[in-house]
């Protein structure tokens, strides 16, 4: 039997990871948008590559709910993104109410799927539709640490004259200003960087990282980052498809872990087919627990924000 992928937006983000997703052909896959026509488009068009690059999934593009219904991963890529000189947190009140009826239309159709957040504000958008679904934790995360992640090892790999294969690192905290990107856990060849660069280097690829989004805004000034972000989308699907035990940092809702509580930041996953199947805790140190802790506040604030308004 064939799997079931949803995506929904059909803009950018999702066009894109719509087509990662078709040429990979390990399932059937709806895109769904709100706007008239831009679904079906897109969709006949992937359709229409599947001769050429040689998938015969089948692709549907649609307005309709319905035809989502019993999708195994639905992965929501709505809303509207950022402007130049606009904070992803600036997004908060327009995208939660688009989120939130999403999430209520997905759930409807497709009680059983896995959830995996794409809009921003990432981290409030995970936790908006895990209260709206009432999944289990396990079955709603979001995407980030992997794009923050896959942004750092480009720098890395530049500043090391390295091909991009040889690094390796992690991003942990929210999807915003305050994430955390781990030197200590960040490598070239396996060497962890500390031990190659300079602390000065080290900090302008940290802060590189973090304004890694805005960089590309300002760039493209009518839109965000995707190819990149459906990439990463793509590497998290794949290891719950194929149940990979793959350990890549995502948002995920905090129980007590890293001494965080009842949020969703950016942490170290264990995905599989039942979604996050173990939140990976490395050992930190002070000023890497604080720089995480700093990232949860500004989760929470978003998210009490959030709660409030929606009241
Ligand atoms: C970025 C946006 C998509 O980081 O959050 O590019």
């Amino acid at each position: 039997m064939r799997r079931k992928i949803t995506v929904v937006g059909a803009g950018n983000v999702g066009g894109t990871l719509a087509q990662r997703l078709a040429e990979r052909n390990y399932a059937d896959l709806v895109l769904i948008d709100v706007v008239e026509g831009l679904p079906q488009g897109k969709a006949l068009d992937l359709l229409q590559a599947g001769p050429v690059v040689g998938y015969d999934c089948n692709i549907v593009g649609s307005n309709h709910y319905e035809d989502t219904a019993k999708s195994d991963i639905v992965i929501i890529t709505s809303g509207v993104a950022r402007k130049p000189g606009m904070t992803r947190d600036d997004l908060l009140y327009t995208n939660m109410e688009i989120i939130k009826s999403v999430t209520q239309n997905i759930v409807k159709f497709s009680p059983n799927c896995m959830i995996i957040m794409v809009s921003n504000p990432l981290d409030a958008m995970a936790q908006l539709a895990f209260h709206v679904s009432h999944f289990p934790k396990n079955r709603v995360m979001g995407m980030a640490g992997v794009l923050d992640t896959a942004r750092f090892r480009t720098f890395l790999a530049q500043e090391a004259k390295v091909s991009v294969t040889d690094t390796y690192s992690f991003v942990l905290g929210g999807h915003g200003d305050t994430m955390v990107p781990l030197p200590r856990y960040s490598t070239v060849a396996g060497v962890p960087i500390p031990e190659l660069f300079p602390k000065e280097t080290i900090e302008r690829l940290v802060q590189r990282t973090r304004d890694g989004g805005a960089e590309i805004v300002k760039h493209l000034k009518t839109g965000s980052a995707f190819y990149a972000p459906s990439a990463a989308v793509a590497q998290m699907v794949d290891a719950l498809v194929y149940d990979q035990k793959k350990i890549l940092p995502c948002a995920a809702y905090l129980e007590g872990e890293y001494g965080i509580n009842g949020f969703y930041v950016g942490v170290p996953a264990k995905l599989g087919k039942n979604g996050v199947e173990e939140v990976v805790e490395f050992k930190l140190s002070k000023e890497e627990t604080a720089a995480l802790k700093k990232s949860a506040d500004s989760v929470k604030e978003l998210v009490e924000l959030m709660l409030t308004k929606m009241k």
